[in-house]
């Protein structure tokens, strides 16, 4: 385990939905397992590398099936915008995978860094844009309900 994490969480992260916040944590934990993994040392680093970058496409793929579903229930008008980009980001995952089996030693430190940028902006910008409209969807039906219940 490294002395400071790769990735630190923060409040501001929070989306308010304990379901997509949990998985984000997760998200999180497992690229500063990735991290870990590659402080690890060279010739330990790809097998590791490689194992713990299967297990993070695997859970971030069960996150964005729960979190595209959350929007399809909540009929969130850029579904089809998020999902395209979750799709892109596991697309690129796997072609990385391809790159690092090629075993070029630099690729997994650019990889982590694209990882956690990806991860932080999807989070602080796509998915808020998400839990605004989620918000606002249940104020409107709200205000809805109480003008019918009047
Ligand atoms: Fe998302």
């Amino acid at each position: 385990m490294a002395d400071e994490e790769y990735v630190v969480w923060s409040k501001s992260y929070e989306t308010g939905i304990p379901l997509i916040d949990n998985q984000h944590k997760k998200l999180v934990a497992l690229t500063n397992q990735l991290y870990d993994a590659c402080l690890a040392g060279r010739d330990t680093a790809t097998e590791f590398f490689l194992r713990a970058v299967h297990e993070f496409v695997d859970y971030a793929k069960e996150h964005f099936s729960a979190e595209e579903e959350l929007m399809k229930q909540s009929a969130y008008s850029h579904l089809a915008e998020h999902k395209a980009k979750h799709d892109e980001f596991v697309k690129k995952l796997l072609n990385e995978t391809q790159e690092m089996k090629a075993g070029n030693p630099m690729v997994p430190l650019i990889f982590l860094h694209y990882l956690r940028s990806w991860i932080l902006s999807h989070i602080a910008i796509d998915d808020m844009d998400f839990v605004y409209h989620s918000k606002a969807l249940k104020k409107e039906v709200g205000i809805l309900f109480r003008k019918f219940a009047n």
